[in-house]
C-alpha cells in the first residue's frame, strides 16, 4: 500500500514565508513519496475565526495558493476538511479517551490563552481534532511545522489508548519536521507568525513585500563593521531562498564588512520576489478559472471520505456503535 502522506493548514490569513519554508515546500516535495492528503482545516479556523465569509474566501484562497505552490492534485488529494464530516465524529470518540491532564499540558493552547484567545471548549479540544484528522486516513507520515510537534505526539498517545482500549484500530503516525527550516524568523527576529504582525506574504503585493523586507529589523552596526551572518535575519531569509554561491558570497561580505544592513535587504527582496515569480504567475492562471478549484476540491473529497469510511466503519465496529 502506497505511504499515507496527511497534512492540514488552517484558512486563517494569507501564506507567508514561514509557512511555505516550515510545511508548504517539504509537504509538497513529499508528494513523490505517497499518496499525499492535504486539507484546508477551517473546522479548527472556527475556534478564531468567527467571520463566515471571510472564513469562505479565505478557505478557498489557501487551496488556489497550495496548487500555484505546486501541489498536483491527480497524485493525491486537496479537500476542506468539513467536506469530511465524519471527522467530527472521530473526534467525538477519542475525545472520551483523551485524557484532560494530556489537553491540560498543550502548549499552542496555553500560548493561544496568553494572547488572549477565549478559553472554548474548542480550543482546548482543538488536538483532539486535529488527532481525527490524522487517524482517519491511516496516515504514515504527517509533514508540519516545529509547533504542530505536540499535536502529532497527542495524536500517538490517543492512537494508543484506543488500540490498548479496543484493540488495534488506529496506525500510529509519525511527524516529519524539515530541521533546516523548522523556524523561520520574521521580521523583527522572533517566529514567523500571523499572530506577531511579522511576516513576509509569499503573494503579497509587491510594494508591500519590498517595504516588508526593508524593515526587517538589524542591529546597528555601521556600513564599515564586519557583520554576524547566521544571526542575521536577512541572512538566514536569504539562505532560504538564494543558491549556494549566492549565500556563500553574501557570507563573505557579511564577514568582511563595507555592506550595510540596507543593501543586504535589497539583494534579500531581489531573490524573494523572483523566488516566487513562477509561483505567482501559476496562481494569477488558476484565479482565472474557478472551476478547475471546485473540480479539485470536489475530486480531493470524494477521494477523502472513500478513505475515512473504511476507518470509520472499523472504529464503529471496534468501539460497539
Ligand atoms: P501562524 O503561526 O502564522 O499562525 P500556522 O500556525 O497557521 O502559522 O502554521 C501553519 C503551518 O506552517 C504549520 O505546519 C506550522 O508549523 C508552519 N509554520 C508556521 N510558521 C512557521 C515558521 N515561522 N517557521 C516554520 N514553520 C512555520
Ligand atoms: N494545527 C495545524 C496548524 O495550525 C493545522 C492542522 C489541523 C493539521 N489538522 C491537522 C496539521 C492535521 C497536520 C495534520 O498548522
Amino acid at each position: 500500500m502506497a505511504m499515507r502522506i496527511l497534512s492540514g493548514i488552517q484558512p486563517s490569513g494569507n501564506l507567508h514565508v514561514g509557512n511555505y519554508f516550515g510545511m508548504i515546500q517539504p509537504a509538497i516535495a513529499l508528494q513523490d513519496e505517497g499518496e499525499a492528503f492535504y486539507f484546508i482545516a477551517n473546522y479548527h479556523a472556527l475556534t478564531s475565526l468567527r467571520d463566515p465569509e471571510a472564513l469562505r474566501q479565505n478557505s478557498r484562497q489557501v487551496a488556489v495558493d497550495f496548487l500555484a505552490c505546486g501541489f498536483e492534485p491527480e497524485r493525491g488529494a486537496l479537500f476542506l476538511q468539513s467536506d469530511v464530516p465524519s471527522v467530527t465524529e472521530l473526534a467525538w470518540i477519542l475525545a472520551t479517551v483523551a485524557p484532560m491532564g494530556l489537553l491540560e499540558r498543550a502548549h499552542s493552547y496555553k500560548d493561544k490563552l496568553a494572547r488572549g484567545m477565549s478559553a472554548s471548549a474548542g480550543l482546548f479540544t482543538y488536538p483532539v481534532l486535529m488527532a481525527a484528522d490524522i487517524l482517519i486516513y491511516d496516515s504514515d507520515v504527517v509533514p508540519v511545522g516545529k509547533d504542530q510537534k505536540q499535536h502529532i505526539e497527542i495524536t500517538r498517545d490517543l492512537a494508543v489508548k484506543m488500540n490498548e482500549q479496543y484493540g488495534s484500530v488506529f496506525k500510529l503516525p509519525e511527524a516529519r519536521i524539515k530541521e533546516a527550516t523548522e523556524t523561520v524568523p520574521g521580521i523583527d527576529g522572533q517566529k514567523m507568525s500571523k499572530s506577531y504582525g511579522n511576516t513576509i506574504d509569499i503573494f503579497g503585493p509587491e510594494k508591500e513585500t519590498r517595504k516588508r523586507v526593508m524593515s526587517i529589523v538589524s542591529d546597528s552596526k555601521p556600513i564599515e563593521a564586519p557583520k554576524e551572518p547566521l544571526m542575521s535575519t536577512i541572512f538566514q531569509l536569504y539562505s532560504l531562498v538564494a543558491s549556494e554561491d549566492e549565500i556563500e558570497q553574501m557570507r563573505g561580505k557579511f564577514l568582511q564588512g563595507g555592506t550595510g544592513y540596507g543593501d543586504f535587504k535589497k539583494q534579500l527582496f531581489e531573490k524573494l520576489w523572483s523566488y516566487f515569480e513562477p509561483m505567482r504567475k501559476r496562481r494569477e492562471e488558476i484565479l482565472q478559472d474557478p472551476e478547475y478549484v471546485d473540480k479539485v476540491l470536489a475530486r480531493g473529497a470524494e477521494r477523502a471520505n472513500q478513505e475515512a469510511d473504511k476507518v470509520m466503519a472499523r472504529v464503529r465496529a471496534a468501539v460497539g456503535l
